[in-house]
């Protein structure tokens, strides 16, 4: 409950609801699809490896904004929960692609949905930041600061990805959901959380010439990725376990208690070593890496719509959503689902038809980071001249 207000106090109590049930949810993906077939015609990969080492088949490359993504998936999940854009009182968007920093990206997904004078926010903890927006959500309605909140996660990686660097471009794909949640006084929606960062290891996943570190100060803006993939599995499989032990030592239930884990989808080998450690059966673990890759803050999201619609959440049920990302974040969110596991309507916007095959999409930036690499290695190789030159003088004309 809500604390009572002190006797003496002036101010009027401002109480909020007990529980902030999840009553809408809807996702967006890009219809263009890169398969690893694809990716192997401009990397040094093959599907076998990709399949193999990550259990990812395709993903989605969008044509358009992150917060076009985000939008569509906004309204599905206001058509869900039967609500229009004028019954929300706040927006937070949880990415760490968005489209840009200044103005916000809520802004926009505000604007577009004609949401006017509502509040709305950017939350970045990287992969993990539409369940950090939940858990936001949910305490602000808790604590009666917003009754009813659109909690967006989206992301747009194939802006950010160096395509010329194996080892990551392979990983990510683009798209978007939403959740709407409201106060309630029925026991559901997040019953509590274990949040956490091994802010010691921020280095393991890092994205250079993206922020105001680099901002007006390098020539390009070619990103590069600093990435130690086995690091990060690793803490990946430790945070997500660990953050699970501690929700459900919380809420002193056990792992038998979870009817369906949804975890963050970056690699089916840690899917599989998180469902172990924690004595999860895989046939409560619902798996999508397969068709989309990781997409970041949208992951967890998009896979728990899709359990729904795969009737992999029923009524009542206990779910628990682990995920990671860049920092390196993690998080275990323990929710209570409701009675409802229909929408109560459809929404049928769509983005614009997309023109363009996932490859040509993408060849723009490509070709960019190829010349830019190019350019790098001509400097490069002039400096290692220029000082072999150097090094061929006679000691006499050096002095
Ligand atoms: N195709 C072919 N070979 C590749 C590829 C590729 N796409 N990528 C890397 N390799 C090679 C490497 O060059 C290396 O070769 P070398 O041994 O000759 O140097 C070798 O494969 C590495 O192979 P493994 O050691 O078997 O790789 P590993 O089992 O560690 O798998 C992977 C790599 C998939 C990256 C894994 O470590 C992983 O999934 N890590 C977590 C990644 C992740 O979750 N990132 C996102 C987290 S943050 C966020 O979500 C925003």
């Amino acid at each position: 409950m809500p604390p009572s207000q002190p006797s003496n106090s002036s101010f009027p109590a401002i109480n909020g609801a007990r529980y902030a049930a999840i009553t809408g949810w809807g996702k967006c993906l890009p219809p263009a699809v890169l398969s690893n077939a694809d990716l192997a015609t401009f990397i040094d990969t093959d599907d076998d490896w990709i399949t193999s080492r990550t259990g990812m088949k395709e993903r989605r490359v969008a044509h358009v904004q992150c917060t076009d993504m985000a939008h569509i998936a906004a309204l599905r999940a206001l058509a869900a929960a039967g609500r229009t854009a004028q019954d929300l009182d706040l927006i937070i968007f949880g990415s760490c692609t968005g489209d840009t920093v200044v103005p916000t990206c809520a802004s926009r997904v505000q604007d577009l949905l004609g949401a006017k004078g509502i509040a709305s926010l950017d939350l970045n903890t990287a992969c993990t930041s539409g369940l950090y927006a939940l858990s936001v959500a949910s305490s602000m309605i808790k604590t009666g600061s917003a009754k009813r909140v659109l909690v967006i996660g989206a992301e747009k990686p194939s802006a950010l990805m160096d395509w010329t660097n194996r080892n990551v471009a392979v990983l990510f794909g683009d798209g978007a959901a939403a959740l709407i949640v409201e106060g309630s006084e029925q026991e559901q929606g997040l019953m509590a959380e274990s949040l956490g960062c091994y802010a010691e290891a921020r280095d393991s996943l890092a994205v250079h010439n993206y922020g105001t570190a680099y901002t007006n100060m390098c020539p390009t803006s070619i990103t590069s990725w600093d990435f130690d993939g086995q690091d990060i599995f690793k803490r990946a499989v430790k945070g997500m376990v660990k953050a699970s032990h501690d929700v459900l030592n919380k809420l002193n239930l056990g792992v038998e208690d979870i009817d369906t884990l949804v975890p963050h989808q970056a690699n089916s080998r840690i899917i599989d070593a998180v469902g172990k450690k924690l004595g999860v059966p895989a046939d409560k673990v619902f798996v999508n890496v397969e068709r989309y890759g990781n997409m970041s803050a949208a992951t967890v999201m998009i896979a728990l719509c899709e359990a729904i619609e795969e009737g992999k959440v029923k009524p009542g049920a206990n779910i628990l959503l682990p995920a990671f990302g860049a920092g390196l974040t993690w998080n275990s969110h323990f929710i209570r689902w409701g009675e409802r596991v229909e929408p109560l309507g459809y929404s049928d916007a769509e983005l614009p038809a997309c023109k363009k095959t996932a490859l040509e999409i993408i060849a723009p930036r490509l070709e960019a980071q190829r010349k830019h690499a190019q350019s790098e290695q001509a400097s490069s190789d002039k400096t290692d001249n220029q000082q072999q030159n150097k090094n061929n003088k006679p000691v006499e004309e050096l002095a």
